[in-house]
């Protein structure tokens, strides 16, 4: 494969979307469309890309994730070809072009090396990709000659009323010669309905001056699917999901739902896992085997080991080990790590905590800012009091002890190895190892009360 260079076109407003936002930072699985248009071509082995930018550009220029891109800036919208034109510099006469729009974030590494290798054995100057699609309007219509041999792009605006049932479409992905693409810029005029510069018009222009022009018909339209409404949004997020729920059944994922089952693309769930319906998984989230998740399920950055049990929670940005069973109604918060055969039961939350091997959290209990040892029972109704008002302070409880139900430890406060609360009391200050700790009112009994009242 020859050396070759992107341009990515995302200085247009998107107004069919109706909203603030530039269209190219709508998001698919909590990630800016741009970003997977820059990720494919990147992984397809591409030497630099520019991104071209113009509406809210600085705002898109921020969403980018990727490091050393450059920019172009196309001040006014004119159209596609002039979006190009503002990459001049970003041109080299003997490197290739690979062109993509910022709104068709499905594409996919595969695609593009398909589209580079036919420009390659076809020996073109430029190469695009058309699909057959059901519904032909709003697209560039491609109009080829009787031995079916390319002939031009018209878009939907200009096209005669027997152009616009051509279904035949250009898919807005283009592979030049940077020769060639140069040559064709400065030709490129505006002469059409919408008075704009339309890229897909080089195509003819090299074609009339005897280059090589030819489109690739592809097999696979939904890679090349353009966002312009917010419709379309939520129709390319459900092909995405289709593609990424169908990898993880493939390696040996069992997904009950794939239709009501969310996960982004960077997630990772090992074999022999089992996915509840209605479960979201997000972010930098891996999953060991032999687990299940959900029903109504979200994880989001979340490492979770192998036999972890977890329905009708919520879990974000900690870590879960072995063996451990987390909900129903759970709240696992930020910064939480727990270990192996810990048992997180019905209406906990944690929070900023630790919690050791064998533990138990079996109900309606707040553990927050603590630092919980092994085999420790926390029994029901267990409070953390961990903020006085201004500051959080830390509990720490070691091992072995038992928290009788319905008590209060009152942070800061370390309840040492093997002790037991009992129940209902509020424990204000340290207690030692192996004693009983009791703070709570005694109960008195009064004789003869209710007779008398
Ligand atoms: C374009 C193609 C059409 C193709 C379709 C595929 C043109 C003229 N038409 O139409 O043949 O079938 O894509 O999806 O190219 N942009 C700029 N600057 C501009 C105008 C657009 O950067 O001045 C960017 C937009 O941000 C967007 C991309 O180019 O990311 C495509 O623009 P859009 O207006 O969506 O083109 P379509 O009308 O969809
Ligand atoms: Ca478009």
């Amino acid at each position: 494969m020859k050396p070759f260079k992107t341009i990515i076109l995302a200085a247009g407003e998107g107004s069919r979307m109706k909203s603030k936002k530039p269209k190219v930072l709508h998001k698919i699985f909590n990630e800016p469309m741009i970003n997977y248009v820059i990720k494919a071509a990147t992984e397809c082995g591409s030497e630099k890309l520019c991104v071209v930018i113009g509406h809210k550009a600085e705002e898109v220029q921020q969403a980018i994730a990727q490091k050393d891109i450059t920019f172009a800036l196309q001040k006014q919208q004119l159209g596609t070809g002039h979006a190009v034109m503002q990459a001049m510099d970003f041109l080299e006469e003997d490197k290739n072009i690979l062109i993509l729009y910022g709104d068709t974030p499905l594409i996919t590494v595969e695609s593009l090396k398909e589209l580079i290798s036919f420009h390659e054995v076809e020996n073109n100057d430029v190469s695009i990709v058309s699909a057959i699609v059901e519904d032909p309007t709003g697209y560039g219509h491609i109009i080829r000659d009787e031995q079916g041999n390319f002939l031009k792009n018209i878009e939907h605006k200009d096209a005669s009323e027997s152009e616009k049932t051509v279904q035949e479409i250009n898919t807005g992905i283009y592979y030049f010669k940077g020769s060639a693409l140069k040559e064709a810029l400065v030709k490129l005029t505006n002469d059409n309905v919408q008075g704009e510069y339309y890229l897909p018009d080089t195509l003819s222009i090299l074609l009339q001056s005897g280059y090589r022009v030819n489109a690739l018909v592809t097999k696979d339209a939904s890679a090349y699917f353009g966002v312009n409404t917010t419709v379309q949004l939520a129709q390319a997020t459900a092909i995405l999901q289709k593609r990424i729920n169908q990898k993880h059944m493939e390696n040996g994922v069992m997904i009950l739902s794939p239709e009501t089952t969310w996960i982004d693309p960077s997630v990772k769930i090992a074999a022999d896992t089992i996915i509840y319906p209605n479960t979201i998984i997000e972010g930098n989230t891996s999953i060991g085997e032999d687990c299940t998740i959900g029903p109504n399920a979200r994880l989001t950055h979340m490492m979770i080991g192998n036999d972890v049990h977890l329905q009708s929670s919520t879990a974000i940005h900690s870590s879960i080990g072995n063996h451990v069973t987390v909900g129903p109604f759970a709240y696992i918060r930020p910064d939480c790590h727990i270990a192996d055969n810990v048992k997180i039961g019905d209406f906990v939350e944690v929070k900023n905590s630790t919690v050791g091997k064998g533990t138990k959290i079996p109900h309606l209990t707040y553990i927050g800012d603590t630092d919980a040892g092994e085999k420790i029972n926390f029994g029901c109704g267990t409070i953390t009091v961990n903020y006085d008002g201004s500051t959080k302070h830390r509990t720490v409880v070691e091992d072995n002890v038992f928290v009788g139900c319905n008590a209060n430890l009152v942070a800061p406060v370390t309840i040492h190895k093997g002790s037991y609360i009992a129940a209902g009391s509020t424990i204000t200050k340290d207690v030692p190892e192996d004693v009983l700790a009791v703070a709570r009112a005694r109960q008195q009994v009064i004789n003869g009360w209710v007779k008398k009242h």
